[in-house]
C-alpha cells in the first residue's frame, strides 16, 4: 500500500514540475511582450521606437505545443508507473505438494527423473540404506556443498554435481568431492488415489538421524 501511495505522490509531483513549467514559460513570453521587448507583430518600420524584437505567433505556439507535449508525455509516464504498482510482482512457483503418479510407475532399482526439472525431486526405488526395506524416497536435486543441481548419471550409477565434483550414490549418501553430507530427503506418502503424494515442507537429513522417519521413504 505504501509503494501504491509513493507511486501516486511521485506522479502527481512530476506532473506539478512540468505544469509550473508551462506556467514559467507561459509567463516569461507574456511579460516579455508586455515590456514590448518582443512583439507578436511584424514590424513595418524600422525608423522610430525602441528595438522590438519580433517572435512570430508559429514560435510562440511551437513553445507552448513543447510544454504541453512534455506534459503529456508525463502524465502518460506518471500513469503507467501508477498502474505497474497496483499490480503485484508473481512468481509462478511450483506447487511445494505434489502428487507424483503411482508406485508402479517407478521401477525398482532406477532413478526417476520425471519430476527434476519442475519440481527438484528425484524418486528413486531401492533398497533403503537404513531399513534395508525396499522403498521409494523423494531426493532432494540440491547439492549439500554449496546448492548446485548435480545430475545423475545412469551410466556410473551415481549423482554427480557439476559444480565442484561432489558425488552421491543412488541412496543420496555423498562419497566424493566436497560436500559434507548426504542429498536431502522430502516427506513421502500415499494419497487417497493411491498416488505417492511428495510434501517438500518436510525434509529429512540423513546425518540427523531423521532418515528413520517413516515419513521419509515409502516402502513397496
Ligand atoms: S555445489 Fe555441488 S559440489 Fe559444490
Amino acid at each position: 500500500m505504501n509503494a501504491i501511495l509513493h507511486a501516486i505522490l511521485l506522479s502527481v509531483a512530476m506532473m506539478l514540475i512540468v505544469v509550473a513549467l508551462n506556467v514559467v514559460i507561459a509567463a516569461s513570453i507574456f511579460k516579455l511582450i508586455n515590456k514590448n521587448q518582443v512583439s507578436l507583430i511584424p514590424k513595418t518600420s524600422s525608423l522610430s521606437g525602441p528595438t522590438v524584437r519580433f517572435v512570430s505567433r508559429r514560435a510562440v505556439f511551437s513553445w507552448i505545443s513543447l510544454g504541453w507535449a512534455a506534459f503529456t508525455a508525463s502524465a502518460l509516464s506518471a500513469t503507467a508507473a501508477t498502474g505497474r504498482f497496483m499490480f503485484p510482482n508473481v512468481l509462478f512457483e511450483p506447487p511445494s505438494t505434489f502428487k507424483a503418479g503411482y508406485p508402479r510407475e517407478v521401477q525398482p532399482g532406477r532413478v526417476d527423473t520425471r519430476f527434476k526439472e519442475r519440481f527438484g525431486i528425484w524418486l528413486v526405488h531401492d533398497k533403503e540404506p537404513i531399513s534395508g526395506d525396499v522403498a521409494i524416497v523423494a531426493l532432494s536435486d540440491i547439492c549439500t556443498h554449496l546448492g548446485c543441481i548435480p545430475n545423475w548419471l545412469e551410466d556410473a550409477q551415481k549423482f554427480k554435481c557439476p559444480c565442484h565434483g561432489s558425488g552421491y550414490y543412488k541412496n543420496g549418501i555423498n562419497f566424493e568431492g566436497p560436500t559434507p553430507r548426504p542429498l536431502e530427503r522430502f516427506a513421502i506418502s500415499l494419497a487417497d488415489d493411491g498416488q505417492i503424494l511428495v510434501d517438500k515442507n518436510r525434509k529429512f537429513q540423513y546425518e540427523k538421524g531423521e532418515w528413520s522417519n517413516p515419513a521419509s521413504f515409502l516402502r513397496t
